[in-house]
């Protein structure tokens, strides 16, 4: 079975994810709109989160630490804990997030790796604690991730937190349930900064939204949920 997958994130008026870049507002500061992108998070009730490696970065500053000597590692599948109240997960193909524990931010943490990570790298993950699954084809199939993260996790709402490659990752293969934009009071107006969503070729026909709801929620945001579907000609 597939988790539903839910993609939250917050975003300025024009549609950019950096929130240190935009304009201020009389309407509240950027650790008001932090506190209301926890807030949501947590009223949606995901059982884990995912990220990509670049953002699980920002969060997690650990530095390589493989073990001197490699031990026999398990592949595809490693699962330091199945009984987590709640799981944070990683895709990182290449194996170049590094973590000092089995958890983040209190939740377990889950690598979604390439096939041609390093042994020493999941040897270093499996010291740590933290659980991971090692892709069978040459790239990473997202549905048989999830499928997996359901079967030997028990994960059965999983949040979409961004960054942008990754929802547009998630968008592309059809895999989304539903979205979730906190919109704030402000613009970012640097084109060349990213967007919410960033997809190579773009994500025309691959996806259909269809409007739930908007919220005013505060300090001049806005919660914006929309059901996402096959298109109708696919
Ligand atoms: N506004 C918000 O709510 C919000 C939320 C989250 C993050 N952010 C911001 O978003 C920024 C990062 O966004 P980003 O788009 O540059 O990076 P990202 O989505 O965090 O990470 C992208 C990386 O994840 C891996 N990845 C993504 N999709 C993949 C796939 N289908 N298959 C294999 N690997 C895949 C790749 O890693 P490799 O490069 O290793 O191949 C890719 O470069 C951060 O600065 C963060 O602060 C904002």
């Amino acid at each position: 079975m597939k988790p539903e997958v839910i993609m939250l994130m917050t975003s300025s008026l024009d549609g950019k994810l950096h929130p240190s870049r935009w304009t201020l507002t009389p309407d509240g500061e950027r650790k008001n709109w932090g506190a209301m992108f926890e807030s949501v998070h947590d009223a949606l009730e995901g059982d884990a989160w995912i990220i990509g490696r670049i953002t699980m970065q920002e969060m997690s500053r650990a530095a390589a630490h493989p073990p001197t000597s490699v031990p026999e590692v398990e592949r595809p599948l490693h699962v330091a804990t199945r009984d987590a109240k709640s799981y944070g997960i990683v895709l990182d193909p290449s194996g170049r997030a590094h973590f000092a524990g089995g958890t983040i931010g209190g939740d377990h943490v889950i690598a979604l790796l390439g096939r041609n990570v390093a042994d020493a790298h999941l040897a270093e993950l499996k010291a740590d604690g933290v659980s991971y699954i090692v892709a069978e084809g040459a790239e990473i199939d997202l549905a048989a991730m999830l499928e997996t993260l359901n079967r030997a996790f028990g994960i059965k709402r999983l949040l979409l937190e961004g960054g942008g490659t990754v929802n547009g990752s998630f968008l592309a293969a059809g895999l989304v349930d539903e979205v979730n934009v906190l919109v704030g009071p402000a613009f970012d107006g640097d084109v060349a900064q990213q967007g919410i969503v960033s997809h190579p070729g773009g994500l025309a026909g691959t996806c259909e939204l269809s409007f739930r709801s908007a919220t005013p929620i505060a300090n001049g945001m806005v919660h914006l949920r929309y059901a996402v579907s096959r298109p109708r000609s696919a």
